[in-house]
């Protein structure tokens, strides 16, 4: 990593203020996917096995700057001790004079987990003077939140530069893994993009479409592709307002030389509650009820994408292919992951909380290369963007960077 390392400070003693992402899926206080508390576990583990003890901040949910039970971090705290195998306690507030005092009392290998950062709207308006609270709870500051490394907010920016400070070893892992990318040093790359909408990443389509041998297009994202060629999409979800786009996409990876494919088959459904009337259709051999919906790919679709991304030294994926929620409509999802799993020579990057989670469903995580604890941060990092929470750590001086990657190897 370019930035200063946790691995290039010196903790014994110190009290941490440690940023992670711990922004889980809930289910009213249960924790319905713990992916990123258990990647964040590393980084407490390493800075208590240094001798010091930490504080840990973090957002969950949006609540809007408003204390709301719904978005409270406790049963989140209560899993990540269960995955540190420790005792944690929990401030009842990220700030203000129970969280000082808490904070002052740690001893080294003990561990503070604040109050939702968010229910104060001063972090998301990345105000100094609340940064500057938070910088009182610690001597140094350590960012592992790779998934809120695209906020400028006061826990991940501002506070950034009131005290000595470092990126984690979770940040490290998600820059070692996304950097070749990035920089178009990933060889022959393949990106098989789905999801709802176009819109969500048009700026990444636009930057793969120039580096990738490939992209493959799947997802409701696809229907708005082949509206613009003119094929039948029925009632499906689309974005009408996003044709140009496609077009302009499309011109890109021709001038680039990139292979764009888009479905050729699909299942279709009358909604995404009649399971039971699903049914396969072939582009150009049937028509599409004009009131049905295109609800996942078919099995020539996947494999004409697993075919294409074979040869490729490095395939990115972003958005499943279908609902892969229902069953019925999760087949090419599941395709795909499978088929991703079986490539043995290439770098396999997974990206985004929907996809990790189909992953994850099939039971596939190990079998992936990396799956990213990011959402918007990853594709917004892929796309070449300065994300502010990394931006902001300071530059590794050349010596300490050789000294970090000698420790990781
Ligand atoms: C995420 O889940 O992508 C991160 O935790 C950021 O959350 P946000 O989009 O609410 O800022």
């Amino acid at each position: 990593m370019s930035k200063v390392s946790i691995r290039d400070l010196d903790l014994a003693g110190k009290r941490v203020l440690l940023r992670l992402d711990l922004n889980v899926p809930m289910d009213g206080a249960t924790v319905v996917d713990d992916t990123r508390i258990r990647a964040a576990a590393p980084t407490v583990k390493y800075a208590l096995e240094q001798g010091a003890s930490v504080v840990i901040g973090s957002h969950l949910g949006r609540p809007g700057g408003e204390r709301n039970p719904r978005f409270d971090l406790t049963p989140v705290a209560v899993r990540l001790a269960r995955s540190l195998r420790m005792n944690v306690r929990m401030a009842p507030d990220c700030i203000g004079d129970v969280a000082t005092q808490m904070s002052s009392e740690l001893k080294p290998g003990e561990v503070l987990v604040l109050q939702n950062l968010r229910f104060h709207e001063e972090e998301e308006e990345n105000d100094e003077d609340f940064a500057s609270q938070l910088a009182d709870l610690a001597d140094v500051y350590v960012n592992d939140a790779f998934g809120a490394a695209h906020r400028a907010h006061a826990s991940t920016q501002a506070v950034a530069t009131m005290m000595p400070s470092a990126g984690g070893l979770l940040l490290d892992r998600e820059i070692t893994a996304l950097d070749p990318i990035r920089n178009g040093e990933a060889g022959k790359l393949g990106f098989i993009s789905g999801g709802a909408k176009v819109s969500d990443k048009l700026g990444l389509l636009e930057r793969l479409a120039a580096i990738s041998e490939v992209i493959a297009i799947g997802g409701a994202m696809a229907n708005t592709f082949l509206l613009a060629r003119g094929l039948p999409t029925g009632a499906s979800l689309l974005e009408q307002n996003m044709v140009e786009a496609a077009n302009e996409i499309t011109a890109i990876a021709a001038e680039e030389n990139c292979n764009l494919l888009i479905p050729t088959d699909c299942v279709i459904a009358h909604g995404a509650d009649e399971p039971p009337r699903a049914k396969p259709l072939v582009f150009g051999e049937e028509d599409l009820p004009e009131d049905w919906q295109i609800l996942d790919v078919g099995p020539a679709t996947v494999e004409a994408f697993s075919e294409s991304i074979k040869d490729c030294d490095t395939v990115v994926w972003n958005g499943p292919l279908g609902l892969f929620e229902r069953e019925a409509f999760s087949g090419g999802t599941r395709a795909m992951a499978e088929a991703l799993s079986k490539l043995e020579d290439t770098t396999t990057v997974v990206c985004g909380g929907e996809t990790a989670a189909a992953v994850a469903r099939f039971r596939l995580t190990p079998k992936m290369s990396h799956v990213s604890t990011g959402g918007g941060a990853a594709l917004e990092y892929l796309q070449g963007l300065d994300l502010p929470g990394i931006a902001v750590l300071p530059d590794a001086e050349p010596d300490d960077r050789e000294e970090s990657e000698e420790d990781d190897a």
